[in-house]
C-alpha cells in the first residue's frame, strides 16, 4: 500500500432501495455506480458534475453517512467496513465536512462558541484544549475579534460568516480530509471567491486532502491539483485540472467546458448554464455509456450496448468513453 495515500476507493456503490408504503421494494436509486479513484495526502480535488450526478451521495459515502452497496474503501490505511459502526466512528473523525447550505447545517439555538464546543465535547478532547482550538480555528477563517463572533448566533451571521464557522467546526478535529459539498452555491456572488481562496489558503497551510465538490467546473482552479467530472454516478474523466480544462477529452466534460461563457472570476456568478438534454434516470441508467442519449459522437452499436472501461489516453488523463480505445 502507498503510504502517500490518503483514500483509495475502488468500484464503490452507493444504491438506495425504493419502497412503496414502507415495505415493497419498487427497485433502487444507484446514485454512486462503479467509482474508483485515488488520493494523496494534501492533495485538492474538484468533482464536478450536473445536479442529481451522485456528488453529495459520494461524499455522504465517504463520510459513512450514507452506506456503501459494495466496493471497497481504504483510508488512511485502515480498511473500511460501512457495516462496522467502529470504523464509521473513526472515518467521521478524519473528515472534517462542509455542507451546502450553512445556515441549515448550524444549530439555530447554539452561539458560535457552543457550535465550535460541542464536536469537541463529544469527541472527548481534553477540556484544557478546547479554549485554544476554538480560537485558532475562528482565527484560520478569518472571524476577528474573535470575542465579536463567540456569542453570535447563526442568524446574527451572514451566509459567508456562517460559512465560515462551518469551515472552523470541519477544522477542529484536525481532519486528515476536508469533504465540502458545493460551499459557495448557496452564497451571494460577492462573498464566493472569498470563501473558495480562504479553503484554499488552509488546503495549503495544512497539507490538507480536499474533495470539493461543484456544478461550477470554472471553480476547479481555486483550490484543486485534479479535477474528476461526474455523470449519472460515475466518473466519466480524471486529470491534471489543466489538462480537463486545457485539452478535455470526454463529450460530456467538452460539453460543460463549452457551457462556461468566462472564466473570470468576476463572473462568478454565471456557471449554471449546463449542456442541452437531461441526466438519465439512476433507476434504470441507459445501456452502454450513460452519456449516449446526449452524445454528439455516439458510435451507433457500441456506445449504447457496451459499458466503455477506463481508457487512458496520456499519462495520469483517464476517461470512460470509448473514442479513446
Ligand atoms: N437517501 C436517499 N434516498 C433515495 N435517493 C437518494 C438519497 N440520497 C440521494 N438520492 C438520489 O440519488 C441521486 C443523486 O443525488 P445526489 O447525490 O444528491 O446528487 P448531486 O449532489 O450530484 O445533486 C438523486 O437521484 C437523488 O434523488
Ligand atoms: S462512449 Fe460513446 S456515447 Fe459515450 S461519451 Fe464516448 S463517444 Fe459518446
Ligand atoms: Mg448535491
Amino acid at each position: 500500500m502507498d503510504n502517500n495515500s490518503l483514500i483509495s476507493v475502488k468500484d464503490l456503490r452507493t444504491w438506495f432501495e425504493l419502497k412503496r408504503w414502507g415495505f415493497i421494494s419498487m427497485g433502487f436509486v444507484k446514485a454512486l455506480d462503479g467509482v474508483t479513484f485515488d488520493l494523496k495526502k494534501g492533495e485538492a480535488i474538484t468533482v464536478v458534475g450536473e445536479s442529481g450526478s451522485g456528488k453529495t451521495t459520494l461524499l455522504r459515502t465517504l463520510l459513512g453517512l450514507a452506506r456503501a452497496t459494495a466496493g471497497e474503501m481504504i483510508f488512511g490505511g485502515r480498511k473500511i467496513d460501512s457495516s462496522d459502526e467502529r470504523d464509521i466512528q473513526w472515518l467521521r473523525r478524519q473528515v472534517g465536512f462542509v455542507q451546502q447550505d450553512p445556515y441549515g447545517a448550524l444549530p439555530p439555538f447554539m452561539n458560535v462558541y457552543r457550535i465550535l464546543k460541542e464536536p469537541l465535547v463529544v469527541n472527548k478532547l481534553p477540556a484544557k484544549e478546547h479554549e485554544q482550538r476554538i480560537r485558532e480555528s475562528l482565527e484560520e477563517v478569518r472571524l476577528i475579534p474573535l470575542n465579536d463572533f463567540l456569542p453570535k448566533f447563526p442568524h446574527m451571521l451572514s451566509g459567508g460568516q456562517q460559512q465560515r464557522v462551518v469551515v472552523a467546526r470541519a477544522l477542529l478535529l484536525r481532519p486528515m480530509l476536508i469533504a465540502a459539498d458545493e460551499p459557495v452555491s448557496m452564497l451571494d456572488a460577492s462573498v464566493r471567491v472569498e470563501i473558495l481562496e480562504l479553503m484554499g489558503k488552509i488546503q495549503k497551510d495544512y497539507d490538507l486532502g480536499v474533495i470539493y465538490v461543484t456544478h461550477d467546473l470554472s471553480s476547479v482552479r481555486y483550490f484543486s491539483h485534479r479535477a474528476f467530472v461526474m455523470y449519472a454516478a460515475r466518473l466519466v474523466e480524471k486529470a491534471d485540472v489543466k489538462d480537463i480544462v486545457e485539452n478535455p477529452l470526454h463529450p460530456y466534460t467538452r460539453m460543460l467546458l463549452n457551457a462556461i461563457p468566462d472564466p473570470e472570476p468576476e463572473n462568478a456568478t454565471r456557471f449554471r448554464d449546463i449542456p442541452p438534454g437531461e441526466p438519465p434516470s439512476l433507476i434504470n441508467p441507459p445501456d452502454g455509456c450513460r452519456f449516449h442519449p446526449r452524445c454528439p459522437r455516439i458510435i451507433k452499436g457500441l456506445c449504447d450496448t457496451e459499458q466503455p472501461p477506463e481508457f487512458q489516453p496520456a499519462p495520469g488523463h483517464f476517461v470512460e468513453c470509448w473514442l479513446y480505445k
